[in-house]
Order: C-alpha cells, then sequence, then structure tokens
C-alpha cells in the first residue's frame, strides 16, 4: 500500500514510524514532514521491545519516506499529489485539514483517508457544539452555558464565580480563558467577544464551571460503530516544572497513569464512549478516527473537558511505542468499519516521552541552531527520538519550531521508563533547549 501522512510534528514523526513496520506499506510520504521523519525507512522493523511481531527487513527492498513540500491545510496540493501517486491510503494527522474537510474532499474524489469528516471533527472545532452534544446525550462534563450575546455571557460568568471562557472555534489551542473570579470573566467574554482576540472563534462562547482535579488523556478509534478505548496516558501542558508558566501543546506524556484504574477506564468507556456514539448515530455523524476526549478526574467521577478529533501529540509518541498491533490494519479498519474484528493489543511496558523545546516556548524562539546526540539515543535500547521542529540544513539536522523532539523510552515500569527517557535527553544539545524535568514525577509520588 501506499500510504501519505499529513503533518509535520512528533505525532506524524510517531505515525509514520508505526506504519512503516506494516508489512502492507510498500511506500510512504509525508506532507510536510519533518528531518527525523525523512530519516525514516518503509519496512524497518521496530529496535524497541512490543514492537510490530513482523520482520521483514529480508523480505523485500526498503525504501526511505519522502518528505513533500506540500502544507497541511493546503487541500488542493494535497488532493493533487494523493491523486498523481494514487495513494491508497491518506493518513491526517492534525485538527486543521479535519476542520477544513479535507476528508469529505478526497472522498468526493474517491481516494481512501483516514480521519473524522467535517461533521464529525465539530467535536474539535467547535466548542459549542461539544458542549450542547454532551448536554443531549448525556456525557459528564461540567456545567455550562453556550452564549452568542456578551451580556448575558457575563451574567452566567458571574454566577459560577471560578470559571472557563472558551472561544468556539480553533483558537490554535489559544481560546482558553481561566478565570478567578466575576471581574476576570467579564474581561475574558469581553476580549474575546467584543475585542475579537481569537478572530471569528470569538461569536459564541461556552463559559464552563471550574473543575478541580487531575487531567489525563483518553483516545478511542472509531468506526463509526464501534469505538475502543487506547490505555490511559497523561499531558504535561505547561512549560514549567509543577505545572507553573504557561500553556503549551503538550511539554511530556506517559502511559499508563495510575491515576484511573482499569476498571474506572471500563466505566468511562460506559458513561463516555457509549452516549457518545449513540449521539452520533441519533444526530447522523459517521465518526471514524480518533476520538481524544481530555479528562478532568473529579470528585465526583471522570468529567469531559473537550473532545479532540484526531491523536493527541505527545500522547501518540507513548501509545505507538506500545500498542503491538498494525497500525494500517486498524486505520484500515476504522475506515472501512470493521474494528470490532480486531482486538488492540499493547505492551505491558510504560512508556515515557519528554519534549525538548526551543528556549523561549511558547513565546519566540530561535530556530536553525544544530542538534546532536540524537544518533546516540537512537543506538540505545527501547529509546526512541521523535523530531518534530527540526530541518536539515547543509546536512545537519537544526531545530525548526518551537517544540523540537519527543525523547521517548520504554522501561519495565514507569520509574525505569522515566530514568531511561531522561537518561537518553541528556545525551542530547542544542542551544537553549529546554524540558520539563518533572514528567511523570506526579504518578510516581
Ligand atoms: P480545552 O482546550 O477546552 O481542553 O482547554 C485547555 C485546557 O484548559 C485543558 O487542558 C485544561 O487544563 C483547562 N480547562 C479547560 N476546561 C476546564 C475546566 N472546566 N476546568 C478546569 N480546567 C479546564
Ligand atoms: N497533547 C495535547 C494535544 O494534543 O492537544
Amino acid at each position: 500500500m501506499k500510504i501519505l501522512v499529513i503533518g509535520s510534528g512528533g505525532r506524524e514523526h510517531a505515525l509514520v514510524w508505526k506504519l512503516a513496520q506494516s508489512p502492507h506499506a510498500t511506500q510512504l510520504w509525508c506532507a510536510p514532514g519533518n528531518a527525523g521523519i525523512a530519516q525514516e525507512v518503509v519496512g524497518q522493523a521496530s529496535r524497541l521491545s512490543g514492537g510490530s511481531p513482523v520482520d521483514r527487513q529480508d523480505a523485500w527492498p526498503t525504501n526511505r519516506v519522502e518528505c513533500v513540500n506540500i502544507g497541511a491545510e493546503d487541500l488542493p496540493g494535497l488532493l493533487a499529489f494523493a491523486q498523481e501517486k494514487q495513494a491508497d491510503l491518506t493518513v491526517v494527522g492534525p485538527d486543521n485539514p479535519l476542520a477544513l474537510g479535507i476528508v469529505d474532499l478526497f472522498q468526493k474524489h474517491g481516494l481512501r483517508i483516514w480521519g473524522p469528516n467535517q461533521k464529525a471533527a465539530q467535536f474539535e472545532s467547535s466548542k459549542v457544539f461539544s458542549q450542547r452534544f454532551m448536554e443531549n446525550y448525556g456525557i459528564p462534563t461540567a456545567a455550562a452555558g453556550t452564549f452568542e450575546d456578551a451580556a448575558t455571557a457575563k451574567k452566567f460568568a458571574a454566577s459560577l464565580g471560578r470559571c472557563v471562557v472558551k472561544a468556539d472555534g480553533l483558537a490554535l489551542g489559544k481560546g482558553v480563558l481561566m478565570c478567578s473570579n466575576a471581574v476576570e470573566a467579564g474581561r475574558a467574554v469581553d476580549e474575546i467577544m467584543v475585542g475579537k482576540a481569537f478572530g471569528a472563534a470569538g461569536a459564541r462562547v461556552v463559559i464552563q464551571e471550574f473543575l478541580e482535579g487531575v487531567e489525563i488523556s483518553l483516545h478511542a478509534l472509531c468506526d463509526g460503530r464501534t469505538a475502543k478505548f487506547f490505555p490511559t496516558s497523561q499531558d504535561h501542558k505547561r512549560a514549567l516544572d509543577g505545572d507553573r508558566g504557561l500553556n503549551t501543546g503538550g511539554m511530556g506524556t506517559y502511559s499508563p497513569t495510575p491515576f484511573l484504574t482499569e476498571e474506572q477506564l471500563a466505566d468511562a468507556a460506559k458513561n463516555i464512549l457509549d452516549p457518545f456514539m449513540r449521539g452520533c448515530a441519533a444526530e447522523g455523524i459517521d465518526y471514524r478516527g480518533i476520538l481524544y476526549p481530555g479528562i478532568m478526574l473529579t470528585k465526583q467521577g471522570p468529567k469531559v473537558l473537550e473532545f479532540n478529533a484526531r491523536f493527541g501529540d505527545p500522547e501518540t509518541q507513548v501509545y505507538l511505542t506500545r500498542l503491538e498491533n498494525d497500525l494500517v490494519e486498524l486505520l484500515e479498519a476504522s475506515v472501512s468499519g470493521t474494528l470490532d474484528r480486531h482486538e488492540l493489543k499493547w505492551n505491558p511496558l510504560a512508556s515515557v516521552c519528554v519534549v525538548m523545546a526551543s528556549g523561549g516556548y511558547p513565546g519566540s524562539y530561535p530556530k536553525g541552531k544544530a542538534i546532536t546526540g540524537i544518533e546516540a539515543v537512537n543506538a540505545l535500547p527501547d529509546t526512541k527520538v521523535f523530531h518534530a521542529g527540526t530541518a536539515l540544513k547543509d546536512g545537519r539536522i537544526v531545530t525548526n519550531g518551537g517544540r523540537v523532539l519527543g525523547v521517548t523510552a520504554l522501561g519495565k515500569d514507569l520509574r525505569a521508563a522515566q530514568a531511561a527517557a531522561y537518561a537518553a535527553v541528556e545525551c542530547i544539545q542544542f542551544e537553549g533547549a529546554h524540558f520539563r524535568r518533572d514528567i511523570a514525577a506526579k504518578a510516581l509520588s
């Protein structure tokens, strides 16, 4: 099979790395990709424990993954490429092309593509849509209201006290404002709805009560009829140790997390996934892809903060290093509605991913800093460096984004995986490199 992956982050590197191990893959492209993705080889067996069982290195000639210079939001460019190359499957990483309707476009042209269509992607692209859906189908979430006018929004926020004001559309992860009181909430509503700080996303807002608790990530693979949870994971969204500093795309993950037991995950399948699938059936939503609910573990049980309609980044890095199934087969089953024939298999190891970021991230940061040590780390047992913001310049790998690398390691337990990941991080250098030193620490304390 010839497969096109869309995106350029650590998530897409992990996807490409795992897809490349499948005996079904004969050729892989990534648009636009990054320097690490361009080094992956189709047909190469995983060096990590518990990876895909098929080692077919001698089975047929291997070929490198090819990065093509087409942006993830250039829908006409991506369509033309997939048509020209006769791609058998396109795999969408990021949320923006999904929200723009890339799945509908490819399907209209008879191309096979993995990910939710535009209607289904609304779970991420519209917080108002998601909130109303959760309320209509009894999915546990924060008490909330949705508003189109600033005065009513402020009145509701004042009744809540501590609350969270969310702009309706995709706002590059920035349209969520935490407020301690009515005055701050009023300012947040004005910023979003009147000042249009996040553009058109400010036409409507969701205001949620502030939920206290531990936040975790869940992922479920869906095929329109069946939804299956992955194991649990936890991201670290703040830039600095101890959950201080600004919110980022995610500074590190680990899986599994001890904060939700297997039993509680099974309950969450009943309380969250079942009503989700029922609601989709009732509303005529054909959800095929990953559903990624952000969850707050409150005293009253798990509550959904938001839905994402894609793999998390860097959740994907820890999930795919633990997944034993052939990813091509799972994504094919998700597209064709045959997921019930597959059992998801996970190795019993723990996985930890530590993100190394450019100095200054999530604010402004320099690019083009030479990176050393990656090859030495990739030679370590059960360790893999996933690239995010990297590029190749004069034959050297240099920084090219905020989140630069996702240094990922497996271990017999969380402590061993954490130690291995940090030992690997110590081997990698670039000027201004910044990383958190407490990934998975709370789970171990
Ligand atoms: P969202 O994009 O809706 O997930 O919001 C981004 C982040 O804001 C989440 O990952 C949480 O850390 C935080 N957050 C969102 N909603 C709430 C809430 N109702 N209570 C507390 N924290 C929240
Ligand atoms: N890890 C956070 C996200 O992917 O949204």
